[in-house]
């Protein structure tokens, strides 16, 4: 773990240092067990403000223990498998683009997703040059 990335956490008010008396960061052991969820949850693509919320709700003076862990982890899985789906969907809708390169905003799905305009009746074409 690089020290940059202690004090990015610790910007982020995810974990706390004490100062020495010559200003040097010193780290309860405590924020080991942070950092280690910190990085798991990292992993996953969980976002830190997530991580931080999660931190903030934790009845252990925010150190999780194995029990936290399971539950952070559990509700965690939940907002991955939605990731997942959508990474699916994506990808299977990419599949037409493969190969083709018009990235009209008439036709292609993945280029205009959320074509509201055209569910609508309003052309999207008027956009195109
Ligand atoms: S690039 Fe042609 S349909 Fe997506």
């Amino acid at each position: 773990m690089t020290v940059s990335a202690l004090h990015f956490y610790e910007r982020q008010g995810l974990i706390r240092s004490e100062r020495t008396s010559g200003n040097q960061r010193r780290y309860d052991r405590s924020v080991l067990r942070r950092v280690a969820v910190i990085r798991a949850a990292q992993r996953a693509g969980i976002p830190l403000a997530t991580v931080a919320t999660a931190f903030g709700e934790l009845p252990t003076d925010g150190v999780p223990d194995q029990e936290d862990w399971q539950r952070l982890s559990a509700a965690w899985r939940q907002e991955i498998e939605q990731r997942i789906a959508q990474l699916e969907h994506l990808r299977d809708r990419l599949g037409g683009c493969i190969g083709c390169g018009c990235l009209s905003l008439a036709t292609c799905g993945f280029v205009n997703p959320n074509d509201d305009a055209g569910r609508r009746g309003v052309p999207s074409t008027l956009l195109e040059p």
